[in-house]
């Protein structure tokens, strides 16, 4: 037993809850790790610099009775199960007062039962969504804290030490109430998962489509970098493009399979946006890439009997115009798969009762997190301007920006197609916008088709009512 009393603690010792340990340390604050596997907990005392308060243990008796009243503890373990078992293995040792934090990505209705269990037992509990990776923990994440106010604030002055900054502001702020923190860290993810899919088409067009070489590829994404489409995952990019592989020397990414794994958190974001009946095509497909990339042996199949059409067009004569069509391309599509994930958490916030400022969210984004882009002070500026914004779309610069580059992205977009590259994303975001800028959509055939075969009724454009027919 120890007699020192720590700050703060993280259950779960992996890459993210050491990280965010080692960073609280940098910041004054004492904390303890506690995780069940010895090395771990060894671990996170090996990497503490030299006179810092940073404590590991695997006992859980040890941990409770170490960390000062009223105990702040995170859990930091695989979303699902994992975080049941350890509120149960914890709660013996908890005191009423006592703050419990969820930092996973955990199922947006699984924050609120826990919620009501919790609070039951007079704990404080709150999810909280933390996106940066390793690096993020250790030197600064985003972090989207809901729920609990009052336990937020208690812990706002260690949240604010230890987030990103951008222009002195911090990357973490109270979101809205129950789930709001799981809920925009989901939202968040489907982004992600819609902007690396973008990303992913735009090296195959580049590549398979229009035969540039690697270096081509890497000074692309490298130049994207210092332009208006910077990014952390444009930066990524690039830097993977040039990564070698230190066995046979050739770029690595060459090497890898292009079968893409998923957590979850794409998924459940385009599910829940069925569930609220909100368009996000972008994140749908970027789910459905990920599983199409599955089939290998299917696609190895039909790759040798299904061949592509010949190309009618001409190979591009001027290749600095075509890679500026192509990043006007990308911008516009990147802003049209934010414009989605933001106008899901309006209707979410209005579903939910969340309370969600979604000003607040863009600029929680701007700095720590993997959908970090200079882009997101845009979109700040945007929900400033006007705070209950349907869309993103309607913002006069955002829309400005869309207009001034849709001639390029229907160019690139017919170029993908007559090359047969798969660019279902960029088609996802240049379709979302033609539709939504559409007054009229051909749906009004719809409904007549289902008031045909089922009597489903339909409305008049002059009339009021409910209307059938006998269609034959
Ligand atoms: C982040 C990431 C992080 C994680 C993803 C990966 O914000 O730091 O989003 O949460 O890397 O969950 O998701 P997939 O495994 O589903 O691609």
């Amino acid at each position: 037993m120890t007699d020192t009393k720590y700050d703060f603690g993280i259950v779960g010792l992996g890459v993210m809850g050491r990280n965010l340990l080692l960073n609280m340390a940098d910041h004054g604050f004492s904390v303890m790790g506690l995780d069940l596997d010895p090395k771990k907990a060894a671990a996170l005392e090996e990497e503490a610099e030299a006179g810092k308060s940073v404590k590991g243990t695997t006992s859980i008796q040890e941990f409770a009775a170490a960390l000062k009243s009223p105990r702040a503890l995170m859990l930091l373990v695989p979303a699902g199960k994992p975080v049941d078992a350890a509120i149960d293995n914890l709660v013996p040792y908890l005191e009423p007062g006592d703050i419990v934090i969820d930092g996973g990505n955990s199922y947006f209705p699984d924050t609120d039962r826990r919620f009501t269990a919790l609070a039951e037992k007079g704990l404080h509990f709150f999810g909280m969504g933390i996106s940066g990776g390793e690096k993020g923990a250790r030197f600064g994440p985003s972090m989207m804290p809901g729920g609990d106010r009052e336990a937020y604030e208690r812990l706002r002055p260690v949240f604010e030490a230890v987030a990103a900054k951008v222009n002195g502001e911090p990357c973490v702020a109270y979101l809205g109430n129950g789930s709001a923190g799981n809920y925009v860290k989901m939202v968040h993810n489907g982004i992600e998962y819609g902007i690396m899919q973008l990303l992913a088409e735009t090296y195959d067009l580049l590549k398979r489509g229009l035969g540039r070489s690697d270096d081509e590829l890497q000074r692309i994404f490298e130049e994207w970098n210092n332009s208006e489409v910077q990014s952390f995952l444009v930066e990524i990019t690039g830097q993977i493009l040039k990564k070698t592989d230190e066995t046979t020397g050739q770029r690595l990414v060459n090497l890898i399979s292009d079968r893409a794994r998923q957590k979850g958190t794409g998924k459940w974001t385009s599910q829940n946006a069925m569930d609220l009946q909100v368009p996000l095509p972008n994140i749908d497909m970027a789910v459905t890439m990920r599983d199409m990339s599955a089939y290998k042996e299917e696609r190895v199949l039909a790759s040798k009997t299904l061949a592509t059409p010949p190309t009618t067009d001409q190979d591009p004569e001027n290749w600095y115009i075509l890679e500026t069509q192509l990043r006007n391309a990308f911008y516009f599509a990147m802003l049209v798969t934010y414009a989605q994930g933001l106008a899901q958490l309006r209707v979410a916030s209005a579903t939910y009762n969340y309370g969600l400022h979604l000003e607040e969210v863009a600029k929680i984004w701007r700095g720590g997190c993997i959908i970090r882009a200079a882009c997101l002070e845009d979109i700040r500026k945007a929900y400033s301007n006007d705070p209950i914004l349907l869309n993103l779309l309607l913002d006069p610069g955002i829309g400005g920006a869309l207009l001034e580059r849709q001639e390029d992205i229907r160019y690139i977009v017919k170029l993908a197609i007559d090359r047969g590259i798969p660019v279902p994303g960029y088609m996802a975001a240049l379709s979302y916008f033609d539709a939504y800028r559409s007054g009229t959509l051909p749906t009004n055939l719809i409904q007549a088709q289902r008031d045909y075969f089922g009597a489903h009724t339909y409305e008049r454009i002059d009339q009021e009512g409910i209307f059938h027919t006998q269609w034959s």
